[in-house]
């Protein structure tokens, strides 16, 4: 029988219209092209494919 516990969120995901995703609590971000894994505790990450510094947002979307 499964029991019914509640679950506390360790990140939250916020989805920024026309913009990036924030993620901020505890997480891993794990970049397999790079090869590199961070905790940074906030990160935003590009949705619409224009940044430079990919996966990370640098306002490009603004443009
Ligand atoms: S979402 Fe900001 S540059 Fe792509």
């Amino acid at each position: 029988m499964e029991e019914n516990k509640e679950i506390t969120p360790q990140a939250t995901v916020e989805v920024i219209e026309f913009g990036p995703l924030r993620i901020s609590g505890n997480f891993t971000l794990k970049d397999l092209r790079r090869d590199s894994e961070v905790s940074p505790g906030e990160v935003w990450l590009c949705r619409c494919g224009k940044s430079q510094t990919k996966p990370y947002c640098d306002e490009s979307h603004k443009k």
